[in-house]
């Protein structure tokens, strides 16, 4: 099952993706985290990617369809992913189309100003990378991870002037994906601005406990 995950920044993809990873059993692969490993870890990569994501811009394309080709190709993902934040741009999805064959692509939808208020209030989790919002899904602790204990952060691009621009550059870039997979007979639009578990009941209803997903689990790892 290979699926992508298309919508906004702040839309939900990442939430989403972290919860069909339970579900499915396949890894989330989302560009935006190898950015930040890279960055955090102060690769080549991540200082190419840096500047790119601090002012909300999209990294070039050479440079993320390399890394998702390396990372695609890795063992946790022959029986299938779910991309989160690839592709983003039209060179991207052909790029992708080059590499492999994608089965659903959920478009996740939410009125702009929902958007800016999920960013603005986003805090993830330094150790395991899990997603809070301080309004509308906070941690039982201020500050501190349920799952894990680990310090919760803002990143750097929630900042209200990278938000706005990366609202437009979706618009510019990413947007026009949308009619790209939806002629491909691809996509299904689901609207997110709901709580996440009506979202997920319908993301998981037009996926479906596909014969797939059970062979995905009885296959003995090879
Ligand atoms: P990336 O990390 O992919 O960021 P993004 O697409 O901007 O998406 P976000 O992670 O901000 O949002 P999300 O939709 O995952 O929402 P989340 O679940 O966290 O990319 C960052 C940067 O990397 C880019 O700007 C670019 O520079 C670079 N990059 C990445 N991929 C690239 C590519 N392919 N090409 C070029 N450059 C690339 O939720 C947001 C908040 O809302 C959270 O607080 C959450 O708790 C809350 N929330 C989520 N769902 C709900 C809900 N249903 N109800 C209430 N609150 C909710």
């Amino acid at each position: 099952m290979k699926i992508i995950l298309l919508g906004a920044p702040g839309v939900g993809k990442g939430t989403i993706a972290k919860e069909l990873v339970i579900k499915y059993g396949i890894p989330q692969v989302s560009t935006g985290d190898l950015f930040r490993e890279n960055i955090q870890k102060g690769t080549d990569l991540g200082k190419k990617a840096k500047a790119y994501m601090e002012k909300g811009e999209l990294v070039p394309d050479d440079v993320t369809v390399s890394m998702l080709r390396e990372r695609i190709s890795r063992q946790d993902c022959r029986k299938g992913f779910i991309l989160d934040g690839f592709p983003r741009t039209i060179p991207q999805a052909e790029a992708l189309e080059e590499l492999t064959a994608i089965d659903n692509v959920i478009n996740l939808e939410c009125p702009d100003e929902i958007i800016v208020m999920r960013l603005s209030n986003r805090r993830t989790c330094s150790k395991c990378g899990a997603i809070y919002n301080l309004v509308t899904i906070p941690p039982k602790e201020p500050g501190k991870c349920d799952k894990c204990g680990g310090k919760l952060v803002q990143r750097e691009d929630d900042k209200e002037e990278a938000i706005r621009n990366r609202l437009e550059v979706y618009r510019k870039q990413t947007s026009p994906l949308v009619e790209y997979y939806d002629r491909k007979g691809l996509l299904v639009s689901i609207d997110a601005a709901r709580n996440p578990d009506e979202i997920l009941v319908e993301v998981v209803g037009e996926l479906g406990e596909s014969d797939a997903v059970e062979e995905i689990r009885s296959e003995p790892d090879q």
